[in-house]
């Protein structure tokens, strides 16, 4: 297949790396000067009916502007578009954007509903909770990007901390509970969210649910899913709850716990420092009374969404559109609700002391 990958930046340049290593060809667009083109504009017109599939990965306030030129090069392009879709003042416009070209096919690209990780700790939850179940879901997205930051990277001005992470953490929530519960989960109030980004919710028959992100490095909650990384330092790091300036620890993890107190964790990277392919060795760990039991998942989940969802885009017939609207209204007014805390932070102590948190 001929892919056209829009903005080859850090998530561009390893869509256009995972690409080129299952042997599909590729055509480059960015203003970086090692580019094919510049401009969509400049694509041939004799290549573009040559591309099967094109990757949007530009910033994403410019995703609709590069979806719009796509369109108007290909009216029925095939289209994996970076998440989140596009800012929030855009959304209702990429709606009718593609109402506009019904013979499109656009998708958001969900990665980790893509990821056999999670499919893995899904399929338990799924078996354990049909006599015992979920009394609580934990998710945590933790990294230090200060430096990142620092370097002009992961500044999201339009949806803020929740830009990054959120999308993710949604699509293992919605893997975990049944799609109704899943709606009622989007539809109902948080209970409590703070600018960390922490964002608690209970009520109307839902688990008690608790997602977490922190930019800063700023664990939640360091034992749920800590002792179960390999290394001793990584441990001892998240153990801190302050993961330092600089450091490769990523604290990700979805805990799962059962009414009868069986927990079933998926846990990202716990090799880390440990083994060389630790960024793609991840695992599922169900602890009971008696013992835990650890299966492992070996995968390139980024590369592995890729193929799945252009292998989707491209076979599919008829216009197949997955903009995960829910999620996107759901992430604006969450990024609203935190900036305008932002614009005026009053100080309120909220759950277990945590600063920065204020209750609604
Ligand atoms: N799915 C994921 O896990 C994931 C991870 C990281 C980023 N993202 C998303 O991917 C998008 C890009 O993020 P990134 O971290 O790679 O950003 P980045 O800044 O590293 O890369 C963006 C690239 O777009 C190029 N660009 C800017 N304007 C352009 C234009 N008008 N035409 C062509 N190219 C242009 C830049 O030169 C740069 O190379 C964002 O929407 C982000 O939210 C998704």
């Amino acid at each position: 297949m001929r892919v056209a990958v829009i903005g080859v930046g850090r998530i561009g340049g390893l869509h256009v790396a995972n690409l080129r290593a299952a042997s599909h060809r590729t055509v480059t667009v960015d203003l970086r000067p090692e580019a094919d083109f510049r401009d969509v504009r400049e694509v041939p017109d004799a290549l573009v009916p040559q591309i099967d599939a094109w990757v949007v990965s530009t910033p994403t306030h410019l995703h609709l502007q590069t979806l719009r030129q796509i369109l108007t090069r290909a009216r029925a392009a095939r289209v994996l578009l970076e998440k989140p879709a596009a800012v929030p003042s855009e959304l209702a416009a990429l709606s009718r954007t593609l109402d506009e070209h019904p013979d499109a096919r656009v998708v958001v690209n969900n990665v980790y509903a893509n990821s056999s990780a999670v499919h893995q700790l899904a399929g338990s939850v799924r078996r354990l909770s049909a006599s015992d179940p979920i009394r609580r879901i934990t998710i945590e997205f933790t990294k230090n990007r200060l430096s990142d930051v620092a370097a002009g990277r992961f500044v999201d001005t339009d949806y803020g901390e929740i830009g990054y992470e959120w999308f993710h953490m949604l699509a293992i929530l919605r893997e975990l509970l049944d799609p109704e519960d899943y709606r009622a989960y989007l539809a109902t109030p948080w209970t409590a969210a703070t600018r960390e980004v922490r964002v608690s919710t209970s009520g109307r028959g839902l688990p008690d649910i608790e997602l977490y992100s922190s930019m800063r490095g700023r664990v939640g909650f360091p034992r749920l899913a800590g002792p179960l990384f390999a290394s001793a330092a990584a441990r001892q790091e998240i153990a801190t709850r302050d993961i330092g300036f600089g450091a490769g620890l990523r604290y990700r993890f979805a805990d799962v716990e059962l009414a009868s107190g069986t927990r079933c964790c998926l846990v990202y990277e716990p090799y880390y420092a440990v083994l060389d392919s630790y960024k793609n060795t991840h695992a599922v760990v169900t602890s009971t009374a008696t013992g835990a039991e650890v299966t492992t998942v070996a995968e390139n989940q980024l590369a592995t969404a890729l193929t799945a969802q252009l292998r989707a885009l491209t076979s599919a017939p008829g216009g197949l559109v997955r903009l995960y609207q829910e999620e996107h209204t759901h992430m604006a007014r969450l990024a609203a609700h935190i900036g305008s805390y932002e614009a005026n932070p009053a100080p309120r102590l909220g759950l277990a002391g945590q600063r920065n948190e204020v209750t609604i």
